[in-house]
């Protein structure tokens, strides 16, 4: 048989190697492609080829090698592919793997505290859209046209009505809008709060961030006064920081209360002594507050001669921060594993 002949003979052969495992295929490297293999034999026959026939000999010897290589290979992937297949096989037979159990995330803990105490006060939950109109955020909260809460700075617009500003498609700024989709349906009594997230065009840093969550109370009835506010949110300190917690109430304004006050809460991480959280002043504050301006009444359809109403909005952040003496805010929203699973045992 010439060398010719026996190359393309061992072509075909090449073509139709098999192995049913890492050893068998081992032997056919050894065979084929090692040192002492049948390729290099034939090389050492290859130095006896006449001249003029060297090239064609040469380039078949060269293809023999390279199909040789990649047939080698492809066992290789398809061996190790079915390796792999074979270990993702169910095993029904194995005792089930011990699935660890997620945790609740801190704000909505500290959420669920604060739904409870009110709950336990009357309130009912109350719910909202997030994308709002300006109608439900600004308007029937006695915002006037030109009021800067309505500036893109603090809004995030997703459609804007240049003839009908109450138009525009805003992300909400503040829980606030809930209390006029609830005025409009609903006549007094009418004692709600609602919790949800609200957005602020704001540069995010420790002490703020694009988005947040607030709870929204309001209580609206005949011969409602201050001193039930100032009560209920007594009483709402105590309970969720415990019963030497004091209050006060700062004069202040918003557009949809009159009058209106913040509420400091004594500083929890120092106990009131001074701290950097409470910027050495012993007080921090929770939330805004006030009796419902009668226009807010009547823009919802709610007679302001006959009812009263008292609302308040307070950060679920906030008080976060001081309940768990968290300082970042950021630590809320990037899914931090090692942070949120420090809350796997505070249910
Ligand atoms: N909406 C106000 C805010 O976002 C909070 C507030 C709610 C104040 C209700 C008074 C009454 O800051």
């Amino acid at each position: 048989m010439s060398l010719k002949e026996n190359i393309q003979d061992l072509l075909k052969e090449v073509s139709q190697l098999k192995a049913e495992n890492e050893k068998e295929l081992e032997e056919l490297r050894i065979k084929y492609l090692s040192k002492k293999g049948v390729i290099t034999e034939l090389m050492k026959d290859f130095r006896n080829v006449p001249n003029e026939e060297k090239r064609e000999i040469g380039m078949c010897i060269n293809q023999l090698k390279t199909e040789a290589q990649n047939k080698i290979n492809s066992i290789r992937e398809s061996l190790q592919q079915n390796g792999a297949q074979s270990d993702t096989r169910l095993d029904l037979t194995r005792t089930a793997y011990p699935i660890a159990l997620g945790s609740r995330h801190p704000l909505t803990l500290v959420k669920n505290e604060i739904i409870d105490i009110f709950s336990r006060l009357g309130f009912c939950l109350a719910d909202g859209p997030e994308v709002e109109d300006d109608l439900h955020v600004f308007t029937k909260m006695n915002f006037a046209a030109d009021h800067p809460a309505r500036d893109m700075q603090d809004t995030f617009f997703i459609e804007t009505n240049p003839n009908e500003v109450a138009k525009n498609i805003i992300l909400r700024s503040h829980t606030s809008s809930v209390q006029a989709r609830v005025m409009e349906t609903t006549q007094p009594p009418i004692r709600i709060i609602c919790p949800g997230r609200v957005y602020r065009n704001e540069t995010i840093t420790a002490r703020a961030h694009c988005f947040f969550h607030q709870i929204e109370g309001l209580y609206v009835d005949e011969n409602v006064s201050f001193k039930d506010l100032k009560q209920v949110l007594l009483l709402f300190a105590q309970e969720m920081f415990g019963k030497d917690t004091k209050i006060r109430l700062r004069p202040s304004y918003f557009p949809f209360t009159e009058p209106s006050a913040e509420m400091d809460i004594s500083c929890d991480i120092c106990g009131g002594v001074g701290c950097s959280f409470c910027k050495n002043t012993g007080w921090v504050e929770i939330l805004g507050c006030g009796m419902v301006h009668p226009n807010v009444l009547e823009l919802c359809g709610i007679d302001s001669k006959k009812y009263k109403g008292y609302a308040f909005g307070l950060g679920i952040e906030r008080i976060t921060n001081l309940k768990y003496k968290i300082s970042d805010l950021r630590l809320f929203s990037e899914n931090d594993k090692r942070f949120l699973e420090e809350f796997t045992s505070v249910n």
